[in-house]
């Protein structure tokens, strides 16, 4: 049984809703995270909501000197398995700088096999993405469809996930998920964690959520000439909460000895478009959320959502929070904590 759980990315937006949930199930953690994209104060909240410590580690896995401690410590952990979200996300900047992207990522990933060899525990859930299938699908996208990424950072997430195979095919012991998120929002319904951008927010909710607290004078809509109901981007945004208990279901799935590699979406199946998502968000928060429309920003898809039945086929996992539900926990994060954990 996967008892003891590595969660590397821990502190992270998705990480600290998966650390809550992987509490609430009974397990124990070691988060591994250099906070360069997060915050120490995350895992304070994490141990708040979960009601237990945690362990930590601050390192950076893709930094090689740092391996040899790395390995040891999961080692003296006594790992049974990992969740691996430590990475970089940002798909503008991996086009500026992919070597750097290339680099972290895929050396990040390795270096945490390395540690989970030596600690002997083959079960491993990784942070994928919908990126990973470009826009050569049609809706909704199953795990089947084409993938094809197109920018560095979704083609991290495509080449790991092919090592992850190779290394599953090489050793039947490994029971590998690989979870393509579609897009996920919102925050645990405390209030306590939460989306906390470094800078000026790439994703659409974060963004929002910015406006309507004031801190941003408006948004600026890519486009409203898309093929779709209402010309702007459609996309399947599934709350990080039930995003969170996805992952849960996998390790539950590995547990029950699913031994190989598999690809799952995680996504919630149904598209919701920008000016739908500004319009739901409105109403949540009941703040004015003043948009521009500008214009298409590069390598954005007009559509796309998740066929998320071999989820529930295999997990038994369905989204259960509704747009709504994902606005008013997204805006009562943003509410209470206007700078984020600097408040
Ligand atoms: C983006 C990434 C994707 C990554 C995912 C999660 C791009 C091109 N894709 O997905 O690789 O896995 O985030 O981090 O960056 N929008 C606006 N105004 C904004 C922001 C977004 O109109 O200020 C629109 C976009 O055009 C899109 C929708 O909102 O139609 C969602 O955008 P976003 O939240 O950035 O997610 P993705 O582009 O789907």
């Amino acid at each position: 049984m996967t008892k003891r759980i590595v969660v590397t990315g821990g502190a992270g937006y998705i990480g600290s809703h998966v650390c809550v949930e992987l509490l609430a199930s009974g397990r124990d953690i070691l988060i591994i995270d250099n906070f360069s994209n997060s915050h120490p104060e995350a895992i304070a909240r994490i141990e708040e909501i979960g009601e237990r410590n945690v362990e930590v580690l601050e390192a950076d896995l893709a930094d090689a000197s740092q391996a040899n401690s790395i390995v040891e410590r999961v080692k003296a952990f006594r790992a049974d398995g990992a969740i691996h979200l430590a990475g970089l996300k940002a798909v503008g900047e991996s086009v500026v700088q992919p070597a750097r992207y290339y680099q972290t990522n895929i050396g990040s990933a390795l270096t945490l096999l390395q540690a989970l060899e030596a600690a002997g525990a083959k079960s491993l859930v990784f942070s994928s993405s919908a990126t990973v299938y470009g826009e050569l699908n049609d809706n909704p996208v199953t795990e089947e469809g084409r993938t094809g990424a197109t920018n560095p950072y979704g083609r991290t997430k495509l080449y790991i996930e092919e090592i992850l195979k190779d290394v599953a095919s090489a050793d039947g012991a490994w029971g590998i998920v690989n979870l393509r998120y579609f897009n996920p929002v919102g925050a645990h319904s405390s209030g306590r964690i939460g989306e906390d951008p470094n800078d000026i927010p790439n994703n659409l909710f974060p963004f929002i959520a910015q406006v309507a607290v004031g801190r941003r004078e408006k948004l600026s809509i890519f486009g409203n000439d898309y093929p779709t109901r209402d010309g702007t981007g459609v996309r399947d945004y599934i709350h990080v909460v039930d995003l969170a208990k996805g992952h849960v279901a996998a390790l539950d799935y590995l547990d029950k000895d699913n031994r190989g590699a598999i690809d799952v979406n995680l996504g919630a199946g149904k598209g919701y478009s920008v000016l739908e998502s500004v319009a739901a968000f409105k109403r949540a928060s009941n703040r004015d959320i003043p948009y521009e429309i500008a214009p298409r920003r590069e390598g954005d898809i007009a559509e796309i959502y998740a066929d998320a039945s071999k989820a529930k086929k295999l997990f038994g996992w369905t989204a259960e929070k509704d747009i709504d539900a994902m606005c008013a926990d997204h805006w009562r994060w943003q509410r209470e904590n206007p700078e984020g954990y600097r408040s």
